[in-house]
């Protein structure tokens, strides 16, 4: 019996004598886990040194007696009170050199020492204390790593601990001159003491040092998990470790930390209020759910699933009803072995009081927990059979941490976002209900894709702005032995240093794969452009590349306006026995589904079936079975069409579903 569902849990919110109520309560509804203690260092360890598990070993052991089990946050996201006091410094600094306060969570410097040696010995009490307790199943490594660091930390241990990480990345302060190209604006260090941490300049920024700072960061972030791990491990080893990972949240390569973990978690919201995300939809929630999965390329757990109105000063709108369980299928469609609900019951107190849960203020079950204990009950049964069943997909969308973070530091045209490009590529495959996955495209040092391309026969290779001899040996290799590769504007532009190439025509050695050079290009701020394609007229936004194709490359698609109409922006190249195809603008949502389906259709790849729109399909798979997912995310009843030899399994009246209603086929 695995466990597939659960609450985040915050006993310390509420009295002692409500907590058999919960327990009941969740176990009525089919609960089976829950998260707790992720915040609660101060009343773990009340004062320096005195630690007090009592109050959580009570509230472990009751929610025990109604059959249901912990996993443990480590609270290493909101260290208390009394330690700030006495060690102000752990407190971060930010670019402008301002001290961020006490008063939210994540006040902390993650390279202070003191700061560690806390964050040790708590984690060490707490394995120690939990080691032998069978209703402690599993660890949450602190919550949300890298959440609310954006620019965070430039402190004198952070410049120290940057100082070391390009000592031993670079080995002597005249390599990383010539790296950076300090030349630039009398730029030259004497020595590693010397660099800063970039904060705020009186004007500009070196690109080489943004990217290497971005990458320390990730490795510093890293290295604070890694700590916590290594103690869970050695003490606990028969408890798994996880982290509730937050989509395509970049402050931390998810697929280094990943290696650090059991499973990976990740903390799912499809409806935000806009100054936490403008733009939520289905097709961004399938995104997350498939880059998520990507990072240890395997079954998942949802840490925080959305089960309510979002929001901390302005509300999200209500889930509609039928919409909290068709997200939680959705959840479950892509990946997920246990969905755990952010959170059991709302609190009255501090800056969460507005993002609802399961329950609301009163503490009274009501339509939300009716409508999760009845998407349980129906899921809960199949639950096991599903365990470890993810997507196949025969189409892959690469994912760099790496390109993220200098495409980041200098965007070229203000909207262009790497991570918004792979979402804009995923959304065209979404919507066409062809299962895609996300690849690993090399690591944040530069090292090759752990990922092994030859699983599929679409790989689209957005923005390589980033490339290295090797990474273009790996795509040429690819592409000969039969892919189709789908490479992009802004391909091959710099080293791995962030420096421009000057040895090269556009996109550099990769010229030859896709048979086209790229001589001049044009920016499109405050424009798009037209383009035809297979006759027809669409829109392309954001970037221009003017194409030089060879005698032997097929031209796709072509400018239709301007002063560069008739020149090639999409071509196709036969190469080896696979094909290279060159995108070099950003299509409009139309003409990348266009250009998508024709490309899939062309390797070969089929959709899972058709359906109206607002209906997912999303097949997934283990050794002893397959099942295909219909979910409505419309209030209307919509139609699909079931493929031969499926038998339903959830659902009444197969090819028709109801508003939010999900069916499940076997076979
Ligand atoms: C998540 C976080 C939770 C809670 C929730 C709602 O990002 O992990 O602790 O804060 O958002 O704000």
């Amino acid at each position: 019996m695995n466990i597939h569902f659960g609450a985040d849990y915050y006993p310390e919110h509420w009295p002692e004598e409500r907590w058999e109520t919960d327990a009941r309560l969740m176990q009525e509804m089919g609960l089976q886990v829950v998260r707790m203690a992720e915040f609660s260092w101060h009343k773990l360890e009340p004062e320096d040194g005195r630690f007090d598990f009592t109050w959580l070993d009570r509230a472990i052991a009751l929610l025990g007696k109604y059959g249901i089990k912990t996993v443990i946050g480590t609270p290493s996201a909101a260290p208390p009170a009394w330690m700030i006091a006495a060690h102000p410094e752990i407190l971060p600094t930010d670019r402008e050199g301002r001290t961020r306060g006490f008063g939210g969570r994540h006040h902390d410097c993650q390279s202070n020492e003191v700061y560690r040696a806390y964050v040790r010995r708590m984690v060490t009490e707490e394995a120690e204390h939990y080691r032998d307790d069978p209703n402690v199943i599993g660890w949450q490594i602190d919550n949300e790593l890298g959440n609310s660091h954006g620019d965070l930390c430039h402190c004198e241990s952070c410049r120290r601990a940057f100082g070391k990480w390009l000592q031993k990345k670079y080995g002597s302060v005249d390599a990383l001159n010539r790296a950076w190209g300090t030349a630039f604006w009398s730029q030259e260090y004497n020595s590693f003491d010397e660099i800063p941490t970039p904060r705020i300049t009186v004007c500009g920024e070196n690109p080489s040092q943004m990217l290497d700072w971005n990458c320390f960061h990730s490795d510093l972030i890293l290295d604070f998990a890694s700590m916590q791990a290594e103690i869970l491990r050695r003490i606990c080893p028969g408890k798994f470790i996880t982290h509730n990972f937050m989509g395509f949240s970049e402050l931390v390569d998810y697929y280094d930390l990943a290696e650090r973990l059991d499973f990976v978690s990740h903390d799912q919201y499809p409806c935000l209020p806009d100054e936490f995300s403008p733009s939520r939809s289905e097709a961004g929630a399938a995104a997350a759910l498939d880059v998520v999965r990507s990072f240890k390329e395997r079954s998942y757990w949802i840490m925080e699933q959305q089960s309510g109105i979002t929001g901390w000063q302005t509300m999200s709108r209500a889930p509609e009803p039928g919409q909290l369980s068709a997200w939680t299928m959705q959840s479950i469609a892509h990946g997920a072995d246990c969905v755990v609900f952010f959170r059991w019951r709302v609190y009255r107190y501090g800056t969460e009081q507005y993002w609802h849960g399961i329950l609301p203020h009163s503490g009274t079950p009501g339509r939300r927990y009716e409508e999760l204990r009845d998407c349980i009950k129906s899921a809960g049964p199949l639950m096991d059979r599903m365990q470890g069943a993810v997507p196949r997909a025969q189409a892959g969308i690469l994912y760099s941490f790496r390109q993220n973070y200098a495409i980041t530091i200098q965007p070229q045209h203000p909207q262009l976002s790497y991570t918004g490009q792979l979402q804009a590529w995923h959304r065209a495959l979404y919507g066409q209900n062809i299962p895609v996955d996300f690849v690993q495209g090399g690591t944040v040092h530069g090292d090759l894709p752990h990922a092994d391309f030859s699983r599929y026969r679409l790989l689209i290779a957005p923005l390589q702005y980033l490339m290295t001899p090797a990474m273009e040996e790996l795509f040429t290799a690819y592409v000969k032995n039969g892919g189709t590769l789908v490479l992009t504007m802004r391909t091959g532009v710099k080293d791995e240093n962030n420096v421009c190439m000057t040895d090269r025509e556009l996109p550099g050695r990769l010229s030859e794969a896709a048979g086209l050079e790229v001589r001049d290009y044009d920016c499109l701020r405050g424009t798009d452009v037209k383009v035809t394609f297979e006759g027809k007229a669409y829109t392309a936004v954001k970037w221009a590349d003017l194409i030089t194709p060879s005698e032997d490359t097929e031209v796709l698609a072509e400018y239709a306006g301007g002063w560069y109409a008739g020149t090639p922006c999409i071509t196709s190249h036969r190469f080896g026995k696979g094909t290279c195809v060159y995108v070099g603008t950003e299509p409009g949502p139309e003409l990348m589904e266009a250009l998508t389906a024709k490309l899939c259709a062309e390797a070969g790849i089929l959709p899972l079936a058709k359906s109206d729109r607002g209906v997912e399909l999303m097949q997934k798979e283990n050794a002893s079975g397959s099942w295909l997912f219909a979910i409505n995310f419309t209030g209307e009843t919509k139609h699909f069409e079931v493929p031969a030899g499926r038998t339903m399994i959830l659902g009444s009246a197969a090819d028709t579903l109801g508003p939010y209603e999900t069916q499940i086929f076997e076979g």
